[in-house]
């Protein structure tokens, strides 16, 4: 028998293809989102990929009677927990909300998953949780100094998990902090499904060379980096959802809660990114420099040592696999 994976946020942009991945490895996930940022219409799509219906449930994750009944409904060996709020900008006016969904969500979860006697935990952090580096690249055990509200509510979420499992020698946690996840299922079914303007620079780039936004505006061409434009460390949404299953597998064997970056270990500049995403659509795209938005870093790339180490995880897929399959998922549309 697969062993059941509760995905919560599981139709979401993360959520969806860490479901799809784990359907690859053998695992039967169970999908739970409330639909704040995202549809059912995710749906067919999951099937199509997974080969069968995904069960999916539509629940708040702070409904603990909901989330009881999926426990009960479903033999959940273990949690995925993607469910959240993510928009940075909206976090700094809309506080409350951020921390209810995002610290009261853990909460409420982590209090059934307790009841019900499920101790793996895989948790979707960020990392926004290090805010300004002091060296690169960044690793696990660097200051954390989030310089938004959403960065601090995933720094609460992380400090509450950890004294859960300093607490109770059973909890297993994987705190996953990921860099920029980018690109698409390469079949074009799954892939980031922005409401309004993206925040991102991938899904900003589809649209743009799409026709359905203006030129893009590069905030800051003075940074002291290579080219003068910020630099990030991109990583495939796919290699992301694997580092998921490779957490999973490790916490099999492990006790506690830990840390753990996700990212290629390695930045690339707005420019470069912009470099391969006209490759991809074979397109030129219009760009004007900007003044540094208040708050930005030069430069942000993970030391991704101990996901290699502990998790026998790297990602495979290139900036040109990025932007080839965000293109692709572009190309249909861009939304469910
Ligand atoms: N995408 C990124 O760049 C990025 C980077 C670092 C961390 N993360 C984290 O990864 C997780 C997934 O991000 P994503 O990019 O897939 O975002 P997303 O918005 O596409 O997915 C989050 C999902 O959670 C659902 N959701 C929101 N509130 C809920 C609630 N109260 N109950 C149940 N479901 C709820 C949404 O409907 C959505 O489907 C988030 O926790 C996010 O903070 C994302």
């Amino acid at each position: 028998m697969p062993e059941t994976i509760l995905v919560t946020g599981g139709a979401g942009y993360v959520g969806s293809h860490v479901a799809v991945a784990l359907v690859r490895a053998g695992y039967a996930p169970v999908v739970l989102d409330n639909y704040a940022n995202s549809t059912p219409a995710v749906l067919p799509r999951l099937r199509a990929l997974a080969g069968y219906a995904v069960p999916a449930v539509q629940a708040d994750v702070r409904d603990a009677e909901a989330l009881r009944t999926v426990f009960r409904d479903y033999p959940i060996a273990a949690v995925i927990h993607c469910a959240g709020l993510k928009a940075v900008g909206e976090s700094e006016v809309r506080p409350l909300a951020y921390y209810d969904v995002n610290v009261g969500g853990a909460i409420v979860l982590a209090q059934v998953m307790g009841e019900a006697g499920v101790a793996g935990l895989v948790f979707s952090s960020s990392a926004s949780v290090y805010g300004e580096p002091d060296a690169l690249p960044i690793a696990e055990d660097a200051p954390l100094r989030p310089h938004s509200v959403y960065g601090r509510t995933k720094r609460v979420v992380e400090d509450f998990l950890c004294d859960l499992a300093r607490a109770n020698a059973n909890w297993r946690i994987a705190l996953l902090r990921y860099f920029n996840p980018a690109g698409a299922d390469p079949s074009g079914l799954l892939g980031e499904a922005a409401r309004g303007r993206p925040n991102n620079l991938v899904p900003l780039l589809g649209k743009i060379a799409a026709g359905e936004l203006a030129d893009l505006t590069v905030h800051g061409g003075d940074w002291p980096t290579a080219d003068g434009t910020g630099v990030r460390d991109y990583l495939h949404v796919q290699d992301l959802a694997e580092g998921h299953v490779a957490a999973l597998r490790y916490l099999a064997g492990a006790r506690g809660a830990l840390p753990i970056n996700l990212g290629a270990g390695r930045g690339h500049s707005v420019l470069e990114i912009v470099a391969a995403f006209e490759r991809a659509c074979g397109r030129r795209i219009a760009k004007t420099i900007a003044r540094r938005r208040p708050g930005d870093v030069a430069a942000c790339y993970a030391d991704a040592t101990r996901a290699a180490q502990l998790l026998q995880w790297r990602t495979t897929r290139d900036l040109d696999a990025i932007c080839a399959d965000a293109w692709r998922w572009q190309q249909g549309g861009g939304r469910y």
